[in-house]
């Protein structure tokens, strides 16, 4: 019966099911394939593919592990002593639970030293912020109108923004000229190039940090944001699925900040800009499906909260959590005990790749560091980097995100994840770049000529694989504008 269903003919699936726009065939994701067939162990198998392409956070579990011992009432379901089974087994109202929206509101206050403070009854949870993303195309664009998004940004985006909304994404270029920051000048070209498309503007979608960038967006380019979206009429989404993870200053400074800070020009922003926020990333729960939408909005809150019927949070879940994120003096611990923890792990990243001549972009936050390894390519192309890609996952065996994948303009820059293995894992990682950039050196001559055929190290790139060369941001524009 499986290979029956697994053998139907395409025709058979609806357009949605068949179309391309899911992004499937990124290097993103073809990465992601190659580190299951062959994954590292450092005992089982040494010489296998280090999963360097996953911003997962394992670098506090032992902290959630301690507090689930402590308190095994959270995942017994039970409340002094007394089992609670049958509440949350029993039917969920789409709402969610009251008691774990309050400790969420509180959590997502606290992360932001309570500069903004977040109301219970403008959250609506969702399972994960892929879906709280979704959810806000559904209430805000229809089919066919567009999102201006600054690159690079996280490959999920066109999956979770365009593939069943139908919506449009028109990039906001941005460069390594001034580090990666969104301009008003860029913001201006992005707005001008989907009207000559004929796409309606319905608003900005930001991460900050940023994703892949690893960088707070400073409060000054949160004005120039807001201002924007003001100006336009247009809404502001913004993903601070990272807001935890801010560990070096200037600090993490969130949209909420800002709009509060306009008052009383506020009111005329503050019902378009809303907050997409998740567990995934700062608690390190990405399997356990807990996101969230705040808006100020009641119509969006509204529709929204009809629409997460069909990703709800699973009430066992929210039972254990509105436990964990109920106890203060944990969260405090654990926030901080965190970002201490990722900004260890940051330095120990770009500090190996310095020694070898490997430029990060400074970064004050997120799970991975954006790395430029533009002198490594033969040619400064689009090209060039999937070559180096490649080599760097079959021969080097780190499964590293392209910039292209990122929608990134300039050729050459990788995003490179260090929260999701151990720091003797991570030593491995450098190493294996280190001797990869010494022999592909060797082969490079001073004008940046090749000397000979490559690393010797055999390369076996599975022909069976068909390697999405997306195409280059020109034409990749045009596409996505039309
Ligand atoms: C910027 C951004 N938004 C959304 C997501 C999806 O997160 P979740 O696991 O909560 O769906 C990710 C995951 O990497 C992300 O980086």
């Amino acid at each position: 019966m499986v290979s029956q269903v697994a053998d139907e003919k395409p025709q058979l699936l609806s357009k949605k099911a068949g179309c391309n726009s899911h992004g499937q065939d990124s290097s993103y994701f073809l990465g992601w394939q190659e580190y299951e067939k062959n994954p590292f162990d450092p005992a089982a198998n040494p010489g296998g593919i280090i999963q360097m392409g996953l911003a997962e956070n394992q670098l506090s579990f032992n902290l959630l592990e301690d507090w689930l011992e402590a308190n095994p009432d959270a995942l017994g379901l039970r409340r002094e002593g007394a089992s609670v089974f049958r509440e949350p087994a029993l039917f969920q109202d789409y709402n969610g639970l009251p008691a774990f929206k309050n400790a969420l509101a509180r959590f997502m206050s606290e992360q932001r030293g309570y500069r903004a403070v977040f109301d219970p009854s403008n959250i609506v949870l969702t399972a994960g912020a892929t879906s709280a993303n979704e959810a806000l195309m559904f209430c805000l664009a229809d089919h066919g109108d567009a999102f201006l998004i600054p690159t690079p940004y996280y490959p999920g985006f066109d999956r979770d923004l365009k593939w069943r909304t139908g919506a449009e994404i028109v990039p906001v270029h941005c460069t390594s000229a001034n580090g990666f920051r969104v301009t008003r000048a860029a913001l201006d070209d992005a707005y001008r190039r989907a009207q000559k498309s004929r796409l309606r503007v319905k608003g900005v979608l930001i991460t900050n940090p940023s994703n892949p960038l690893g960088t707070t967006v400073p409060r000054a380019d949160l004005e120039m944001l807001v201002e924007f979206v003001a100006a336009k009429g247009i809404h502001l989404i913004s993903d601070e699925i990272y807001s935890g993870t801010a560990f070096a200053e200037p600090g993490f400074v969130s949209v909420l900040e800002v709009v509060a800070a306009r008052s009383p020009l506020a009111a005329d922003v503050s019902g378009r800009v809303h907050i997409v926020y998740s567990l995934s990333k700062d608690l390190g729960l990405p399997g356990f499906r807990v996101g969230a939408i705040y808006s100020a909005n009641a119509g969006v809150v509204s529709a929204a909260t009809k629409m997460s019927s069909f990703g709800l949070v699973s009430s066992q879940t929210q039972y254990l959590l509105a436990m964990l994120l109920g106890d203060k003096d944990f969260t405090r611990r654990y926030v901080a005990e965190n970002k201490k923890r990722i900004k260890e792990r940051h330095d120990q990243l770009v500090e190996g790749p310095k020694e070898i001549g490997i430029g990060c972009l400074e970064s004050n936050a997120g799970l991975f560091c954006w790395v430029d390894m533009s002198h490594l390519m033969r040619s400064r192309s689009f090209e060039g980097e999937m070559e180096l890609w490649k080599k760097v996952v079959f021969e080097v065996g780190l499964n590293i995100s392209a910039g292209l994948s990122c929608h990134c303009r300039e050729p050459g820059w990788f995003r490179v994840c260090f929260a999701n293995m151990s720091a003797k894992t991570l030593d491995v990682a450098m190493q294996r770049l280190s001797s990869f950039v010494h022999h592909a050196s060797s082969f490079v001559d001073e004008a940046g000529r090749r000397r000979g055929s490559g690393p010797a190290r055999s390369m076996s790139c599975p022909l069976a694989i068909k390697w999405a060369f997306r195409l280059p941001p020109a034409s990749a524009d045009r596409k996505a504008e039309r």
